[in-house]
């Protein structure tokens, strides 16, 4: 698939259960558009700001989007803030009282009124969309949404069908089917589910791409299955390994290390072995679910290498990117 298509929707909602790579795939894809020329936005939702630091800095955690590295805007959708800017702009109040868009007030009406909190973020995505004058909108032609993990994402993006239902008339009810018009457009929104090759993952990712896919009614992309641990060895390598290694493995690849100019020690030799049975045993389970996954997801799965640092950064996001551009080029 040509990379242009694949970034024809505005808006992309990354999504998947907790701690799958969810942000680390945001900040991904949003390389890839800046990549292709798009000026991208990158709206965090749950207060934690983890993508600012991927980019290295510590921009872009507030309310207002701020550059993080050239092309890609962060910002953190803050319900408080969101409401504020509602009402600002709704109402044309300049000056809203401290009590209105304190926590606690949100908390209280969010209580009564469950949804709420989404709706207001989903507002404030709708409002980057639209780029309207005074929203902070920046003309972004590509919004990523690193969304709520999974079983929170669903009720998310239910919250204005069913406002919409709640409210029969009036300017609320208005503005919540421009919401449910904007996630059921294709043209408009996708959702990129990731999981990670294990069995809760691909089990819960399933589900969720069912329910997108059913009751929500909202297209989705290409599924990322994260943290892929490469092949090291061939069949034909493996093969080999296991009969020296069944035998006396030290003292025959310790010999043959000496023969390509390599001075490995007994303990070398055990440290490599180990690594490499635990990578192989660990892509044989990682097997075993991605094959789950591609039989019974009805969307493509991308597999995205697990990357060996220390805390991922920029150039970590950038090797992602680059497997992203290639994988979705071969669609
Ligand atoms: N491909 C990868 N290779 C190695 N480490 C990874 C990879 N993807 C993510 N990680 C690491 O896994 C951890 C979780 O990633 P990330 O923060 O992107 O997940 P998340 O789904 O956004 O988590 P949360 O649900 O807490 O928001 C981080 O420490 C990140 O650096
Ligand atoms: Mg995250």
């Amino acid at each position: 698939m040509n990379i242009d298509e694949f970034l024809r929707p505005k808006i992309l909602i990354v999504s998947g259960k907790g701690g799958v790579g969810k942000t680390t795939v945001a900040a991904s894809l949003a390389l890839v558009a800046a990549r292709h020329g798009r000026k991208v936005c990158v709206a965090e939702v749950d207060r934690k700001g983890t993508l600012p630091k991927l980019f290295g800095t510590t921009k872009g955690s507030t309310y207002d989007a701020e550059e993080l590295s050239p092309g890609v805007w962060g910002l953190n959708i803050i319900p408080e803030d969101a409401l504020t800017e509602y009402l600002r702009v709704q109402y044309h109040m300049k000056r809203i009282s401290k009590v209105f868009t304190s926590t606690h007030f949100v908390d209280y009406i969010t209580t009564a009124a469950p949804g709420l909190k989404d709706i207001l973020v989903l507002g404030k995505i709708w409002y980057l969309e639209q780029n309207r004058e005074g929203t902070g909108g920046h003309g972004f032609d590509t919004i990523i949404v690193d969304a709520p993990a999974a079983g929170h994402m669903l009720t998310f993006l239910s919250a204005p069908s069913g406002l919409a239902d709640a409210v029969r008339v009036g300017p609320i009810r208005r503005q919540a089917q421009w919401l449910v018009e904007m996630l059921e457009d294709p043209s408009r929104t996708r959702v990129h589910l990731v999981t990670l090759a294990e069995e809760m993952p691909v089990v819960e990712s399933l589900e969720t791409s069912a329910a997108l896919d059913g009751r929500l009614g909202i297209q989705q992309g290409p599924i990322f299955a994260n943290g892929i641990f490469s092949q090291l060895l061939t069949k034909k390598e493996e093969a080999t390994l296991d009969r020296i290694t069944s035998t006396d493995p030290a003292t025959e690849l310790c010999a043959e290390a000496q023969a390509v100019g390599l001075d490995l020690e007994q303990e070398d030799i055990d440290g490599l072995l180990g690594y490499e049975r635990f990578l192989a045993s660990r892509r044989s389970i990682q097997g075993v679910y991605l094959k789950q996954l591609q039989k019974e997801a009805d969307q493509s799965v991308l597999e995205l290498p697990f990357l060996f640092s220390a805390g991922l950064a920029l150039p970590d996001i950038e090797t992602l990117a680059d497997v992203i551009e290639r994988e979705v080029e071969e669609l």
